[in-house]
């Protein structure tokens, strides 16, 4: 960040040694002890009674009818608790966030959970959750005068910033790891206008290029390192207490990747719980692949105290991350939360994907582990029937057709060692049927469906 910032109204406390910043004067690590920072809640010059919980939720509710485009995006609604930008500064913001919360039947009764919820995130604009910590992250680069932003990424960070850039009159530049990606993420940041580079390693990889680039050029780093990014996606957990009249569920769940998106999560809810908005926390579950799965190593080998990488390989490309930056944030909401950590295979991935599918909802790979260690949850018992869930969906369903394609086609784990347990996806599967041009080739197609359905 430059020395230049101007935001004193904001100030950053590193996550490790407590230390306490201005945003002018701190990098994105701390420069004591190198751990990750946060904004600091509530502002230093807040005033107190704007927030009070009644007045907030009085004031968000009839920002809903308004035509400002502050207040239509469900991002800026809730900007009492993002940092101030300034009336001066006017957001970046495409409208991200007001996305939707619905009730998943399938998926209720193949848990058995009477109350299951799906909050899509995939409906943001550029089709995930990054919006949201999009909006924000590069609505104070361009207030800070910047004209590049960059980030490394496994496609959807990349795809909104690459917008979001785009939108405030900024250049971007994307690394992103080579045949790693789906191609419906790198053709958006394509169309974006980015810099796309296509580098020759993973996430983890590019995640250490960005940092060797930083040092030498004033790019201002949109990863979920930018503490500001986590400041957006708090609101999506605003929200869905909006939409539960602020009483929380029992249960959200969440993917794990780089680990960014449950600390938000985290955050927001314990920010709630000090404004008086909700009473209690919900417990926040994080679920990762069983080929990326950092976190659940770190608990189960070391107890938490240091990081596990692995390196990491998973068709669920947008989880594909080994050295999560974000881990110690997370640690932490779990511990405040009681959360649990879970792992799944790539075929509970691909079969619970295909049911959310059938539910008519849909998401990408990485959305879909949440359903998959849900399944495993329940079974163990820490989530019971009784209980209320809420399925944080990460990105949309068009995200990643390549795997949806295969999936159908039965072709997703031919001449993997995972073929024989992926025998059990047979029923999730509707392959596409080529037929002759006539009705009777049709009508046949349609009544053997009738005679299986
Ligand atoms: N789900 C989707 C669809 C994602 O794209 C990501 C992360 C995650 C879950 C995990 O979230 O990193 O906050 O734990 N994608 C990043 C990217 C890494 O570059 O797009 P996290």
């Amino acid at each position: 960040m430059p020395a230049t910032s101007q935001l004193d109204d904001t100030l950053l406390r590193c996550i490790g040694c407590g230390a306490v910043t201005a945003v002018a004067e701190s990098g994105l690590t701390c420069e004591k002890c190198g751990n990750l920072l946060e904004v600091v809640f509530p502002h230093p010059g807040a005033d107190a009674q704007a927030l009070n919980a009644d007045r907030l939720k009085a004031v968000w509710r009839e920002r809903r009818t308004s035509q400002l485009p502050q207040d239509q995006s469900g991002v800026w609604r809730f900007r009492e608790v993002l940092p101030p930008l300034g009336k001066e500064h006017a957001p970046i913001t495409i409208r991200e966030g007001n996305t939707p919360l619905y009730e998943l039947f399938l998926g209720s009764r193949l848990t058995g959970v009477r109350q299951l919820y799906a909050k899509h995130q995939g409906m943001n604009p550029t089709g995930s959750f990054k919006d949201t910590g999009m909006t924000v992250a590069a609505s104070f680069a361009r207030k800070d005068g910047f004209r590049w932003v960059a980030c490394a990424s496994t496609g959807n960070t990349s795809a909104s910033m690459a917008a979001y850039a785009a939108r405030g009159g900024m250049h971007s530049l994307v690394l992103i790891p080579d045949g790693k990606i789906s191609w419906g993420k790198l053709s958006q940041s394509l169309d974006y206008g980015a810099v796309t580079c296509q580098v020759k390693t993973d996430f983890d990889g590019c995640m250490r290029i960005l940092n060797g680039i930083v040092q030498r050029k004033p790019i201002y780093v949109l990863n979920s390192i930018n503490p500001f990014r986590l400041e957006g996606q708090k609101t999506v957990a605003f929200e869905l207490m909006e939409q539960f009249d602020w009483q929380p569920p029992d249960h959200i769940i969440v993917p794990g990747g780089n680990l960014g998106n449950s600390s938000a999560l985290g955050k927001a809810f314990q920010e709630m719980k000090e404004l008086g908005l909700v009473t209690r926390l919900p417990k926040i579950s994080i679920i990762q692949a069983e080929g990326a799965n950092p976190l659940v190593r770190t608990i189960r080998e070391k107890g938490g105290k240091e990081l596990v990488s692995v390196q990491a390989e998973t068709m669920a490309t947008a989880i594909r991350i080994g050295s999560p930056a974000s881990w110690k944030k997370a640690l932490r909401i779990l511990e405040v939360t009681g959360g649990a950590v879970e792992q799944v295979t790539e075929v509970e991935i691909a079969l619970a994907k295909a049911e959310i599918g059938a539910d008519g909802i849909g998401c990408e790979p990485a959305s879909a582990v949440t359903l998959a260690g849900l399944k495993k949850l329940v079974k163990q018992g820490f989530v019971k029937a009784n209980e209320s869930v809420v399925l944080v969906l990460t990105g949309h369903l068009l995200k990643d057709p390549d795997f949806t394609l295969k999936f159908h086609r039965g072709d997703l784990f031919q001449g993997t060692p995972y073929q024989k347990e992926a025998a059990m996806l047979a029923p999730r599967q509707r392959a596409p049927i080529v037929l002759e041009d006539s009705v009777d080739a049709v009508l046949q197609t349609l009544e053997s469906a009738e005679r299986q359905s």
